[in-house]
């Protein structure tokens, strides 16, 4: 499956789930994850996220490791979006920052 890291945090853009053909995205207030049981590995999303925050599981930084647990949790805790809508309102000010695992909303 594929998987959301850190650079979405705060940003949000949502064109992911646009081009997602099994909309297998959910969605907390300022981060989205992937459902890996649903996700098909057609890799569409990967190459829109203005943030590139979206990564083959296998191919994952390995400083954003826990990222793969976090999309499986809360996959299962969050509602399904399936609709593209308006990034964050910080979402071009956070877009290239570090370090933003602390400010991840769960
Ligand atoms: Fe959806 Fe394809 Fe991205 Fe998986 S790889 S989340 S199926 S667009
Ligand atoms: Fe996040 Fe990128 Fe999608 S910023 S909402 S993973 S387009």
């Amino acid at each position: 499956a594929y998987v959301v890291a850190e650079p979405c945090i705060k940003c949000k853009y949502t064109d992911c789930v646009e081009v997602c053909p099994v909309n297998c995205f959910y969605e907390g207030a300022n981060f989205l994850v992937i459902h890996p049981d649903e996700c098909i590995d057609c890799g569409a999303c990967e190459p829109v996220c203005p943030t590139k925050a979206i990564f083959p599981e296998s191919e994952l930084p390995a400083q954003w490791k826990e990222y793969q647990a976090l999309n499986t949790d809360l996959s299962g805790k969050w509602p399904n979006i399936a609709e593209k809508k308006a990034p964050l309102p910080e979402a071009e000010e956070y877009k290239d920052k570090t370090g933003k695992r602390a400010e991840l909303s769960t």
